[in-house]
């Protein structure tokens, strides 16, 4: 299970993220939605470990990042937004890479086999990374992230870029996932596919969660009745200056 707890990020002196605290649990599906510039990134990041908190606790497994941070990177994987994978390595030397340093080769040949296969990638496997398209590198950082046995799995907008055949694979991967009780956090601006894919969502905006819960609740936060989408929903909850008034989270 992943625990966020009153994370608060400044860039300088810049606020990003206002002391947000939400969980997510085994087996669950998290959505973050948001407003470009919300937070949502930075949270991510935040998580990994890739920017340092400036307040706040980040626990994976009652694990803290702060005391304990290699045991923490290593039950999590994370998607980034924009991949920066090793280009000068081939698509299997690159995932064999990832399976090592995360001290997961148990079943590495098949499961990056089924992998590649699954991604329509199994003719570029002994191609150097850079001759990639960008859709492909998408796809091979998405591969990256499901090859090792991470209990925490936080993808930043993987939906981009990638063909309707990769999309579908990467929701039967996070479903699968899912039933393998893990815990996964995903941000994302397609609010169709956060609407039937997350159990929760989280919505950001300026670093500051406005609403959180299951479509039913959000309908609540934003005083809509139930046959609102979710759009419907974000829209009004995210409309500067239109402020409805928000029903405290518990
Ligand atoms: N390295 C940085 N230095 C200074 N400010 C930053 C930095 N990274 C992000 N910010 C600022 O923090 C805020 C949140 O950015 P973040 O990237 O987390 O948003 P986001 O919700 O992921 O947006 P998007 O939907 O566009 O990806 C923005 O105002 C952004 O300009
Ligand atoms: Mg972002």
């Amino acid at each position: 299970m992943l625990k966020v707890t009153n994370l608060v990020k400044y860039y300088k002196r810049f606020l990003a993220v206002d002391g947000l605290s939400f969980e997510v649990g085994d087996g669950e599906i998290v959505g973050l939605l948001g407003p470009n510039g919300a937070g949502k990134t930075t949270v991510l990041r935040c998580v990994t470990g890739i920017v340092q908190a400036s307040e706040g606790a980040i626990e994976i497994d009652g694990i803290d990042l702060e005391t304990n941070e290699e045991e923490v990177k290593r039950r999590i994987a994370f998607v980034p937004e924009v991949p920066t994978p090793y280009e000068m390595l081939t698509v299997w030397e690159h995932l064999r890479f990832i399976a090592m340093a995360y001290q997961t080769m148990d079943g590495f040949e098949e499961r990056a086999d089924a992998m590649l296969h699954r991604f329509d990638l199994d003719e570029k496997r002994n191609d150097l990374v850079l001759s990639l398209s960008k859709g492909m590198k998408q796809k091979l950082a998405i591969a990256c992230a499901f090859i090792h046995e991470a209990r925490v799995i936080l993808l930043d907008e993987p939906l981009i870029g990638i063909d309707p055949r990769g999309v579908h694979e990467l929701k039967e991967m996070i479903s699968e996932a899912k039933s393998n009780g893990k815990a996964i956090l995903i941000s994302t601006h397609m609010l169709d596919t956060a609407e039937r894919l997350c159990d929760r969502i989280i919505i950001l905006r300026r670093g500051t969660i406005l609403a959180e819960g299951n479509l039913a609740e959000l309908h609540e936060s934003a005083k809509m009745g139930k046959d609102a989408s979710l759009e419907d929903v974000f829209l009004t909850l995210t409309e500067e200056g239109g402020e409805v008034e928000i029903t405290p989270l518990s």
